[in-house]
């Protein structure tokens, strides 16, 4: 960690903001994964050939049939039969076949972005990810942009907010509205105690006819990127939904940035205190996630050109 943050204080004029529509370098070389200085050159193919993310990385019903054994990636031994019922929820084809953007950007919800002024860069991208229902209203607008292609929820928030939505859900519904028209991606078969709920917030979607689209991660995806990127030095029990974005978005797009990563208490620049989220400080647990080697990986695919880490402020 201390090696990351002061190589990143080092090479400090490599990391600052980047307009979104510079091109990437050239495509890097395929990379040892057994060499820690170069964990992935040439991830992008190598996630496409490992991972199949573009076919599979969200659960569809060409990918999923009726009768399927779902095999969830977290409770190791839980499987779950397609029924017809459920088979009707998934998303008729992947949401986003062979399409390749130009460029996306994924926000994480770190403190770094408070103040930032990145709202209009980050909405100029062709395709927006955010993760964990992230208020965009409240004067947030101007430093993490409203645009939304596709947002995570995790369950939890589901429980915590919204009486784990047994109750009324007339909040929770309206609380989608700024999402617009996106897709509201679920990690309904990490663990068994997420289907329900899961299923509970798709319900609510279709009762109240919210316009935002519920669609599923794919665990069988998500088991074989913790792999992908374990077998390259990192070792976290979960990987972080920042880093399963992003990897989606290397499939994806032709250039990836990334705004509000940085796991880290105190501004690269300024050094003054930050809060854990944008709009909160609730910590991260950190028995499930190592969100500071995450960063350090992140941060090597900086330096090899793989994606395009944002730090400072946008203006
Ligand atoms: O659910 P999870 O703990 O993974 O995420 P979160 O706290 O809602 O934040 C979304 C993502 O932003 C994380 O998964 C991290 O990748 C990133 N993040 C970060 O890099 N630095 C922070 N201080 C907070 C979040």
């Amino acid at each position: 960690l201390l090696t990351t943050v002061i190589w990143y204080m080092v090479d400090n004029n490599n990391v600052e903001p980047q307009r979104p529509h510079a091109k990437k370098k050239s495509a890097p070389e395929p990379s040892d994964p057994s060499d820690p200085s170069d964990p992935c050159k040439g991830c992008s193919s190598q996630l496409s050939s490992q991972c199949h993310g573009l076919d599979r990385a969200i659960i569809t019903q060409a990918n999923t049939p009726v009768g399927s054994k779902i095999v969830y990636d977290g409770d190791k031994k839980k499987t779950l039969k397609v029924t017809p019922e459920l088979f009707s929820t998934f998303a008729k084809e992947h949401p986003f076949p062979n399409k390749t953007w130009d460029t996306c950007a994924v926000v994480g919800n770190g403190g770094i972005l408070t103040n930032s002024s990145c709202g209009d860069i980050i909405d100029s991208a062709q395709f927006v990810i955010r993760c964990n229902l992230p208020p965009l209203g409240k004067g947030y607008e101007k430093h993490v942009g409203t645009k939304t292609d596709i947002v995570t929820a995790n369950p939890s928030i589901f429980l915590e907010k919204y009486g784990a939505l047994m109750g009324r859900r007339r909040p929770f519904v309206e609380s989608l509205h700024s999402y617009g028209k996106s897709r509201l991606l679920l990690p309904a078969f990490s663990y068994g105690h997420n289907t329900p709920v899961c299923m509970r917030a798709v319900y609510s979607i279709e009762d109240f006819e919210s316009p935002i689209q519920p669609i599923f991660f794919n665990p069988e995806y998500l088991q074989s990127l913790a792999l992908f990127w374990r077998s390259r030095g990192l070792r976290a029990v979960r990987l972080s939904t920042g880093i399963i974005m992003a990897s989606i978005a290397l499939e994806h797009c032709a250039n990836v940035h990334l705004y509000g990563f940085w796991p880290f208490g105190n501004h690269p620049h300024g050094l003054h205190a930050l809060t854990n989220h944008y709009y909160d400080d609730r910590q991260t647990k950190t028995k499930f996630h190592s969100m500071p080697a995450e960063f350090d990986l992140l941060l090597q695919l900086h330096s090899q050109g793989v994606l395009r880490l944002h730090l400072g402020d946008c203006q």
